[in-house]
């Protein structure tokens, strides 16, 4: 039987079944799309219109938002996973932080449209990924605020909109770009929105899954560190995306970030008789500013949440 990500309704997701259904996801896959997430498509349809439009803007125009390493938010086309070059170009969205982090918006008329729509998309991700987490708290069983507070004020999440243009090589060719090289996300969860065009791969015990396009669907993939609180019960599962030869692609991943001064490490209710801590506690800045520095050059090899365990 070909398996796929499980499909969760979560409009009641306090309910035991939804609950469950969630906990067998972040057991068996780390990876579920989610239906009944209320948030309006006609914003879905908007963050597609303003990402196609701010995309097809021409590379010099684009260039001049460049996110550098003072502030992160705006433009970028050279990222790097696992020290290979992405076949990509992104936008990213973060909250002024009133010192250095400020959003930066495309010129002229298409600012109009794009800002509200990025800020209004933006709330809505935030509010759904921490509902998500407070259900992945209780099924950790700890009470549903329990880990929320740590991503209020001045919690470091942001929007990303993701540009994967087709490339020429063929599928089998070895020399093929990915879209994005296989990785986890270092964050508590990502809540993604994918258009029609399939390219996003789970892995699940050594085997590639697609994750199907759904048009009533976000995808949701828990990252570090859900799997750290969770000692290893839920695994932030490796993933990718491909390229198409003939077809262009686009995604918005909202990847929900704890404030910088954040430490995590197993939960104690996921400790017991046999069942010590498998990580030690890791300060998210420290982790966070390690795996950023991966992002824009070659510098070895990129940490990753497995340096943690003990
Ligand atoms: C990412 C990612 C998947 C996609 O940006 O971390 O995994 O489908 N994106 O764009
Ligand atoms: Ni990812």
């Amino acid at each position: 039987m070909i398996e796929n990500v499980p499909v969760i309704d979560i409009a009641e997701l306090e309910s035991p079944a939804a609950l469950d259904a969630i906990d067998r996801a972040c057991r068996e896959w780390g990876f579920f799309q989610v239906t009944g997430h209320g948030i309006d498509p006609l914003l879905l349809a908007s963050i597609f219109a303003v990402s196609r439009e701010f995309f097809a803007r021409p590379a010099a125009e684009k260039r001049r938002i460049h996110r550098d390493a003072d502030n992160p938010w705006g433009f970028f086309d050279r990222e790097l996973t696992k020290n290979r070059q992405d076949w990509k170009e992104i936008y990213d969205f973060g909250p002024s932080d009133g010192d250095k982090l400020k959003p930066r918006w495309p010129a002229g008329t298409l600012r109009l449209r794009f800002e509200p729509v990025i800020r209004a998309y933006y709330a809505s991700c935030k509010a759904l990924s921490l509902r998500l987490l407070s259900a992945i708290a209780v099924n950790l069983g700890v009470s549903p605020d329990e880990l929320t507070w740590r991503f209020e004020g001045a919690h470091t999440s942001f929007l990303r909109l993701n540009y994967y243009p087709k490339h020429p090589l063929a599928p089998a060719d070895d020399d093929r770009p990915f879209g994005v090289g296989e990785h986890t996300d270092s964050g508590a969860l990502t809540l993604l929105l994918q258009d029609w065009q399939p390219g996003l791969e789970v892995c699940r015990d050594g085997e590639w899954h697609l994750v199907e396009p759904r048009a009533d669907a976000l995808v949701v993939n828990i990252g570090d560190m859900v799997q750290v609180w969770s000692n290893d019960r839920y695994r932030a599962a490796v993933h990718r995306v491909v390229t198409h030869p003939l077809r262009d692609r686009y995604s918005v991943p909202f990847f929900l970030n704890p404030t910088w001064d954040t430490t995590y490490e197993p939960l104690p209710t996921t400790l017991g008789a046999g069942e010590p801590a498998r990580y030690r506690r890791i300060h998210w800045r420290e982790f966070r500013t390690l795996r950023a520095a991966g992002d824009y050059a070659d510098l070895g090899e990129e940490v990753q949440i497995s340096h943690y365990r003990q």
